[in-house]
């Protein structure tokens, strides 16, 4: 567990991550409302060298970016494992990009094994508690 202070430490950690990603990496990033999901996946997607703004997907469910990989931004709070077979979108799970899943619990079961759990917690004002659930990206944060 990480904590961080201030959105700005959000955006560098979250960049880290993004840069230590690779081809068929998925993040299941969770988090209540206004915890900082979104600012988290901006400094992810700066890290994978987006260049475009990063915005929420909630009502697109899905964008797409381009950068040193694809990012596939996913916002599957208004699916289920069912909606999500029959939109296609299981496939992205399995591509050629990194993909981001926001409320990952909706389609628990169709996560791959090796799906970097990321949980994001407000603390107080400015203070979050981010739990990074894969041993090898937290061991490679730490060194
Ligand atoms: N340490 C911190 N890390 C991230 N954000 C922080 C931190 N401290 C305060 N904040 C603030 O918390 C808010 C997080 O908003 P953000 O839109 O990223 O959350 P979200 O989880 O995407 O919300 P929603 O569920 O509504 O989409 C921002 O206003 C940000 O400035
Ligand atoms: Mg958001």
């Amino acid at each position: 567990m990480i904590v961080t202070n201030s959105e700005k430490e959000t955006r560098a950690l979250a960049s880290q991550i993004g840069s230590m990603l690779s081809k068929g990496s998925v993040i299941a990033l969770s988090g209540e409302l206004g915890a900082g999901k979104t600012t988290f996946s901006q400094g992810l997607a700066k890290g994978l060298g987006v260049e475009e703004y990063v915005d929420s997907p909630t009502f697109s469910i899905l964008k797409i970016y381009e950068g040193r990989l694809p990012l596939y931004h996913m916002d599957v709070y208004r699916l289920d494992e069912e909606s999500m077979e029959d939109l296609g979108l299981d496939e992205y799970l399995f591509g050629d990009g990194v993909c981001l899943v926001e409320w990952p619990s909706r389609i628990d079961s169709l996560l791959p094994e090796e799906t970097i759990a990321i949980d994001i917690e407000a603390l107080s004002t400015g203070a979050r508690a981010i739990s990074i659930h894969s041993a090898k990206l937290y061991k490679g944060l730490m060194s």
